[in-house]
């Protein structure tokens, strides 16, 4: 746990509504998908893993992440990342988001890529303030790579 209370939990049958029912503000909405829809994609990708984000005891966020399948033992990919609109300005994406790469790190391992739609409501400056750096890549879906060293 942070020293914000923020922790990293599984999700669990008791918490599985909860969870999708944390929501993004309506002009971030296209930026991330619903939890729902992340859960349910996980189910087909067997590599798959997440989290739920818990400032004391309330649900506030969600992550979800994979290995690189080119370099699985090195390289992670932050596939999801969202803090619920209620619940966003107070630290707890920031703390969440360091939580998680330390455990990475622990993991042992040494690349974290992930990859943002830019425009007004982007979170490419919060990313950038974690660290990360765009790499100059542009998925074929429109969206901009970064990466971060751990
Ligand atoms: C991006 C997101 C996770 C940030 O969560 P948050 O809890 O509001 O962020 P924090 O309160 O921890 O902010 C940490 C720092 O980043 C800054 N920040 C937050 N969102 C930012 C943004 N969109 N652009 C620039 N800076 C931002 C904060 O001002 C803060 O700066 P400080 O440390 O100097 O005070 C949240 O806005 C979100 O869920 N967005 C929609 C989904 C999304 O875009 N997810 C990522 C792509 S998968």
């Amino acid at each position: 746990m942070t020293d914000t209370g923020l922790s990293l939990r599984e999700v669990t049958a008791a918490s599985v509504r909860a969870i999708c029912a944390l929501k993004v503000a309506d002009s971030q909405s296209g930026y991330v998908a619903a939890n729902a829809v992340s859960i349910a994609q996980a189910y087909f990708q067997p590599t798959a893993a997440f989290k739920a984000a818990y400032a004391d005891e309330a649900p506030v966020g969600f992550i979800m992440w994979r290995p690189d399948s080119r370099d699985p033992d090195r390289v992670m990919i932050l596939w999801r990342f969202m803090i619920d609109r209620d619940h966003q300005s107070k630290g707890y994406g920031k703390a969440a988001l360091n939580l998680w790469l330390q455990q990475r790190r622990e993991d042992g391992i040494q690349l974290v890529t992930t990859s943002v739609v830019l425009g007004p409501a982007s979170p490419l400056n919060f990313y950038r303030a974690i660290g990360f750096d765009l790499t100059g890549e542009i998925r074929p879906n429109g969206e901009s790579v970064l990466q971060l060293s751990l």
